[in-house]
């Protein structure tokens, strides 16, 4: 039967979110519930209030969540009630063209749920990345939903759905950070930590975390930052430069996604560098570049969509490292709220107060 849970909704483009009472369907074939027991609260849930994703109001906000699969519907195999999951936006179909071709985390047809989460009236509600986990409970498909040890807390494990993923994987899986490489990391909100977690993770020598916020370079310093440059009134390709014989880094992550930054993160690598772009750009900002530069330059320039991550090769692996004292997730957790507490969150992160504010159950 249908049940009655309370979600957090986006009801209009700048409104503030409200608590409504929502009604999450019984999962239907290759459909799971989940009982969400944590939910962060990340840049894209503000983008989609303010009307900055699309206009297919109202939305259930909330998508980097863990909680216990409550039922699943016909025909799922994959995940069984009690288990503890971590949601993910990327179901894959292992049909596409990049499936077939054995880059999954390139999928370009990834699953959600086919039935829809509704108000009390009937209207459809758009749940945000697919999942809308600002909710007691969420319908998703069941491939969103990717098991982990539940030894992990929920509201560490449940980061991993989105923007940590994002920044650890920018590092280890598309800048493919190696032993004794030097890493920059323009931007060290939740993301751009994350991504200076990912190549100490990954083994780099020298990471220069560069921010505009003292409270973000000592964060980042503390998860393995060697080095830190403020942004502010600095040349931060030469202070790059400096700190690497002269030459510019090997990969560097820009993790604010500003035509400025992007051009910062160009020149401030090496030679034959990689430059990842893992910050999400406006539809107005333009970028120009000396043709020559970037042909003379060499190396990669590669956008990180999600950390390019395969939930299911990545998240066991990494709630594995953190529950070995591998990896300081707890780090990324500012402060845990209740469901009440999403608009104040925004206005916190809005001032850069948070790496991350995590809704618990
Ligand atoms: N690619 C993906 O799959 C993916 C996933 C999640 C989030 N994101 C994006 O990543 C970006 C960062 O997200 P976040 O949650 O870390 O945001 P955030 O607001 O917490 O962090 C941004 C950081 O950049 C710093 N900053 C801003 N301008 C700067 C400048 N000119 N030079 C140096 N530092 C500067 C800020 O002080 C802040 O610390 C956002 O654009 C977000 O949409 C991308
Ligand atoms: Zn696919
Ligand atoms: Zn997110």
């Amino acid at each position: 039967m249908a049940q009655q849970v309370r979600g957090v909704v986006a009801p209009g483009r700048g409104e503030p979110v409200r608590i409504e009472t929502i009604i999450v369907p019984d999962p239907g074939p290759g459909e799971a519930v989940v009982r969400v027991q944590a939910c962060g609260v990340c840049h894209t849930d503000l983008h989609y209030r303010e009307g900055g994703i699309n206009d297919e109001f109202p939305f259930l906000l909330g998508h980097e969540a863990a909680g216990v699969v409550e039922s699943v519907g016909e025909g799922v195999t994959e995940v069984a009630p009690g288990d503890f999951v971590v949601l993910n936006w990327r179901a894959v179909c292992g049909q596409c063209r990049a499936c077939l071709r054995g880059r999954p985390w390139y999928c370009f047809n990834t699953h959600n749920a086919a039935q829809k989460m509704t108000l009390e009236d009937g209207t459809e509600l758009s749940p945000a990345l697919g999942i809308g986990a600002f909710a007691d409970k969420t319908l998703v498909a069941a491939g969103q939903c990717t098991k982990v040890d539940p030894a992990a807390k929920a509201e560490v494990a449940g980061l991993l759905g989105c923007g940590v993923m994002a920044g650890l994987g920018a590092a280890i899986n598309t800048g493919n950070v190696g032993r004794g490489d030097s890493v920059a990391v323009i931007g060290c909100g939740g993301v751009g930590a994350a991504a200076v977690l990912g190549a100490r993770l990954a083994g780099a020598s020298k990471i220069i975390a560069i921010d505009l916020d003292e409270r973000k370079l000592a964060t980042a310093s503390s998860l393995g930052a060697t080095h830190t440059i403020h942004a502010e009134g600095a040349d931060v390709v030469e202070s790059v430069q400096e700190l690497t014989g002269g030459f510019g880094a090997d990969v560097v992550i820009d993790a604010v996604g500003r035509p400025e930054t992007y051009k910062q993160a160009f020149y401030a690598r090496d030679l034959a560098g990689t430059v990842v772009l893992v910050g999400v750009p406006t539809p107005e900002m333009r970028l120009e570049l000396p043709l020559l530069d970037v042909f003379g330059r060499g190396g990669s320039l590669k956008s990180s969509w999600y950390g390019d991550c395969l939930p299911s090769r990545d998240f066991p692996m990494l709630i594995d490292l953190y529950l070995q004292g591998r990896l300081d997730l707890d780090a990324f957790v500012s402060e845990t709220i209740a469901l009440d507490g999403v608009e104040a969150a925004f206005e916190k992160m809005h001032h850069g107060d948070v790496l991350r504010s995590v809704v618990v159950f």
